[in-house]
């Protein structure tokens, strides 16, 4: 990763939506955001109709106002492009600008994210509104940032099975294998089953088929999907930066992963990303039900943590909250209250893992509509909502401590979206996708009260790092590896790392081939998520386990004294998913082994260090005990670090 920005100002934000209220409340909603303390306001990005009601007829001369207005108050726009709601005369100029779900059915107007990332037409339409736009507002004096579109991959739109979708993977492939088909038929070993092509129009996309399609080609195409996300993205940043030196920034989700981040991260300057703890807790987090009861009102206390350090890193070092949660949500299977003080919680713990900002979503409840029942900073009669007094809190507390600081972590984790293609291609596991692995790994780390900073598999500079850790990575490159392989640090691998080739066929020889360690995975073992593998040390392994070969010494092994684990000096290789509390004490024994210190802490409270702070958050809803005092449910301690 970059090295972080060490030291940005903390400022808060918010999102508003000025199309969404008469234009006389414009003035005192400016008025009270700057006495609240908030330094940015995120707007524009849903309001297309509004700007642009029908083909060429443009609409600026309110958003000229909101932006005046705004501006006379001190605060700074981020102006969002407002492509995730094409309105309804876009898709009626394009009838075929739809996405298809995995059914084949047709997504419908009526709501937003509707057009498919593969429709050329409608790239360019994009083209046009983001122009008008840039040349506007690039050097307004309002303006400090933008953000592309809005949540790419939201409500599941990111895959879409149409017939743009097909002719753009038809095309891709031709350009990826070249003339010759059977380099293709090859490489997938499409053989099998006489899946064989004669040529690239005769390859339809992998949904639909009587049973599964081959992995390879879904792997391709969840590469090529990938590629039309960046590609849209980038076609957005190009015009931008034609009229505007502000950075550029994009609001990516919770546990999203159908396309690279990084890639679309590498057109961009800034990561941010929306975090809504308490409905990811239901939703995403994973969460056991018992979990889910205990932090109804908290949130996981590792979700957003992770997507933190996972977006430190997409952002190359710079990254914001764009949307926090301020109060309940609409759109979780239930939508609780959050607990007096998590609001401020959240916000510091973004902080404390270097956010520049974070900006809560939305300004004022609306009163209409899908999301009325979504909590804002303003109630829906403009009085004083919860968040709005925790803000206030967090903006005082800010005048002392108005820089953030971040610093390398000793441990990384390699997180990769193709990674995550290949686990989803392959689908082996039963409830044991990629994601979860990484973030299995993740939230043992954490339990161990350590900083941990996450890498693309593109990182090569591990210098500063003595653990790194590497599950999952089927298909590795022979630079990566080799860059591992002489690391001074410890590496821990697997499960299934560099076991695949690019196209998901099984590595010869068999995996996990690493020239440090004599392991071979001999055949995988998937069980019943109740019926758990005792292990020799107390523990249990859990629904993937691999059967290890080779004279690579056991660390950790099953009661019958197979290998689980297996170490040769700093390389130690992990052939299974281990149980929470079992991956736990397998890192406390080889971190402690490193000379890294670790904690026990307990499932509600977390720490986390910057260069100058230490920060001890309490996500339980029972007073903790810290090696500095107790801290009361919801409490945030910050203790100075001695220089
Ligand atoms: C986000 C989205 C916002 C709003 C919000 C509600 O996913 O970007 O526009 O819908 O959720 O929580």
């Amino acid at each position: 990763m970059t090295q972080p920005n060490l030291s940005m100002k903390r400022t808060l934000g918010t999102c508003y939506y000025p199309e969404h209220w008469p234009e006389d409340i414009w003035e005192e909603d400016a008025r009270q955001m700057a006495e609240l303390g908030l330094t940015w306001v995120r707007i524009g990005e849903f309001a297309w109709s509004r700007l642009e009601p029908s083909q060429g007829q443009f609409n600026f001369e309110w958003l000229d106002r909101a932006f005046d207005t705004l501006h006379r108050y001190g605060l700074k726009v981020v102006l969002g492009t407002p492509t995730a709601t094409p309105p309804k005369w876009v898709c009626d100029k394009y009838p075929d600008m739809f996405a298809r779900d995995l059914q084949g059915n047709l997504r419908k107007f009526g709501s937003r994210r509707h057009y498919c990332f593969s429709h050329l037409g409608y790239r360019e339409q994009c083209r046009d509104i983001v122009t008008r736009l840039a040349e506007r507002y690039g050097a307004h004096p309002a303006l400090g940032a933008w953000q592309t579109d809005n949540e790419y991959g939201c409500h599941d739109t990111t895959l879409s099975y149409s017939d743009a979708a097909r002719s753009g993977f038809q095309k891709w492939l031709a350009n990826k294998y070249g003339n010759d088909i059977s380099k293709l038929n090859a490489a997938w070993g499409n053989v099998f089953w006489s899946m064989e092509y004669a040529g690239y129009p005769e390859i339809d996309l992998p949904n639909l088929t009587a049973t599964e399609a081959n992995p390879a080609h879904w792997l391709e195409f969840r590469r090529y999907t990938s590629d039309q996300v960046v590609a849209f993205n980038r076609l957005q940043c190009d015009i931008i930066r034609k009229y505007s030196n502000a950075p550029i920034s994009h609001n990516y989700m919770g546990r999203i992963t159908d396309f690279d981040h990084f890639k679309v991260g590498a057109d961009l300057d800034i990561a941010t990303w929306d975090s809504y703890p308490i409905g990811f807790l239901a939703d995403r987090a994973g969460a056991s039900e018992g979990k889910q009861r205990h932090f109804m009102r908290q949130g996981d206390p590792d979700f957003q943590a992770f997507h933190h350090d996972l977006y430190r890193s997409v952002g190359k070092g710079r990254w914001w909250i764009m949307e926090q949660q301020p109060g309940p949500v609409n759109w979780a299977p239930v939508n609780p209250d959050p607990l007096p003080g998590m609001v401020r919680l959240w916000t510091w713990e973004a902080f404390a893992h270097g956010a520049e900002t974070v900006a809560y979503f939305r300004w004022r409840q609306a009163p209409f509509a899908q999301e009325q029942m979504h909590a804002g900073i303003l109630r829906p009669d403009s009085a004083k909502a919860t968040a709005y007094y925790e803000a206030a809190q967090v903006a005082e507390e800010l005048l002392q401590s108005p820089t953030t600081d971040c610093e390398l972590a000793d441990v990384a984790i390699l997180f990769d979206y193709d990674a995550d293609f290949s686990w989803a291609a392959l689908n082996h596991v039963k409830d044991g996708d990629y994601f979860e692995l990484i973030f299995d790994h993740y939230r043992a780390l954490r339990r161990l009260g350590i900083n941990i900073d996450i890498l693309p598999a593109s990182h090569r500079n591990f210098a500063n790092y003595r653990c790194i850790i590497v599950p999952g990575l089927m298909h590795m490159d022979a630079d990566l590896l080799s860059c591992l392989e002489n690391s001074d640090a410890l590496v821990i691998y697997g499960p299934a790392t560099h076991s695949r080739t690019e196209t998901l066929r099984i590595s010869h020889p068999l995996p996990p081939n690493l020239s440090n360690l004599d392991v071979t995975v001999a055949r995988i073992d998937t069980t019943r998520g109740d019926m758990p593998i005792p292990l020799s040390n107390g523990g249990h392994a859990l629904r993937y386990r691999e059967v290890l070969e080779g004279t690579a010494t056991p660390i950790l092994t099953d009661q019958q004294g197979g290998a689980i684990a297996v170490q040769n000096g700093s390389s130690v290789y992990l052939g299974a998913y281990l149980q929470d509390e079992t991956l736990i004490q397998f890192y406390n024994h080889l971190l402690t082994e490193t000379n890294i210190e670790t904690l026990q802490l307990p499932q509600g409270l977390r720490k986390r260090v910057t260069k100058t702070e230490e920060f001890w958050f309490n996500y339980d809803c029972e007073t903790m005990d810290t090696p500095h005092g107790t801290l009361e449910p919801a409490g945030v301690l910050r203790v100075p670090r001695k220089s």
